[in-house]
């Protein structure tokens, strides 16, 4: 099987990148390197492509692969250039798409729990949606023309995933926009106290990046067009992290609250509604708990 995974030299990318690789299959990964980290790619075999997925001529190029896995967007959250958002994450998403529909190939594609906002939780994919900023809102556009056209565009398949709180190996590069959980291992780990929004009893759905990686390929394997949660199906709080981080470190340091400036378009509780996962035969296997042990213990703490 020959895959192209946009965005494969970002964090899920690159996991994704090896799961597949594990798998037999060969991969083509396609990123401009705007927010990468090329350690990512060190001891996988892909080929790179270094582009734009908004060059259109790009795809005129390109050979014919079984399936694209695309991940690449802007994923800073918090950046409010409107127009680069959704020109990046809407217009780049419609290229991978119409790529797809040109050439009958399957697409599975990162959507984001943003969608949801601070809906009703557990999140279900049918609840309406309420996205909070512009990089949610660029996610929405994708998941609204992805159900508008898959069936359509006679691509063979169109899955979306929208990911919960994605942590784990290869999030390095990320900066302020890696997970909680690795932001707040970095300061532990100089002795700091580590710091999150008062009272630390905001809950989110985290899952570990090898289960997002494994669902992200099997979706390859559905019968069906879909949009999926990808979430463990458990709320879990900023404060239980912070402990089960002093445990794996041997530490006890205590939090450090501090007012969140974010209040009003920050996910206060995400949770998502596991069952159409499960469903499709799909399902997270790590637990915080493992999930945070496991990144410790082979990765963090080995400096890999
Ligand atoms: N990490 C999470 O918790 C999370 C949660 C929900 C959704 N997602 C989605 O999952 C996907 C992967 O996210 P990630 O956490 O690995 O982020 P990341 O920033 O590590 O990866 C994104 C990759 O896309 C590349 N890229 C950006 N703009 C590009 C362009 N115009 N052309 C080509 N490449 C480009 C970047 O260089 C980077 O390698 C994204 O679509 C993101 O929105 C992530």
């Amino acid at each position: 099987m020959k895959v192209l995974v946009s965005g494969g030299a970002g964090f899920i990318g690159s996991n994704v990148v090896e799961t597949l690789e594990t798998k037999g299959a060969k991969v083509v990964v396609l990123d401009d390197f705007s927010h990468a980290g090329y350690k990512n790619l060190l001891n996988l075999k892909a080929e790179v492509i270094c582009a734009d997925i908004l060059d259109r001529d790009l795809y005129r190029k390109m050979p014919k692969f079984d399936a694209v896995i695309h991940e690449a967007a802007i994923t800073d959250t918090t950046l409010p250039d409107e127009r680069k958002m959704v020109m990046v994450n809407f217009e780049g998403f419609k290229n991978v798409f119409n790529f797809c529909a040109a050439k009958k190939i399957k697409l599975v594609y990162a959507s984001s729990a943003g969608v949801y906002g601070n809906g009703p939780s557990p999140m279900k994919e049918d609840q309406s949606l309420e996205p909070h900023n512009i990089y949610a809102y660029s996610k929405y556009l994708c998941d609204r023309y992805a159900k508008a056209y898959a069936l359509k565009s006679k691509i063979p398949l169109v899955v979306g995933l929208r990911y919960f709180n994605v942590y784990g190996p290869r999030e390095h590069h990320k900066g302020s926009s890696a997970s909680m959980i690795y932001q707040l291992y970095l300061q532990m780990k100089e002795g700091k106290r580590p710091r999150i929004f008062k009272y630390g009893e905001q809950k989110r759905d985290f899952i570990y990046v090898k289960d997002v990686a494994r669902i992200t390929v099997d979706a390859l394997k559905l019968k069906k067009n879909a949009i999926l949660n990808v979430g463990c199906g458990a709320a879990r709080s900023f404060n239980e992290i912070i402990s089960c981080l002093n445990k794996n470190m041997g530490k006890s340091l205590e939090p450090d609250y501090f007012d969140n400036p974010y209040a009003g378009v920050y996910q206060d509780f995400t949770c998502a509604d596991s069952g159409l996962l499960k469903k499709n035969k799909l399902s997270a296997e790590f637990s915080l708990e493992k999930g945070i042990e496991d990144y410790i213990k082979n990765y963090l703490s080995a400096n890999r």
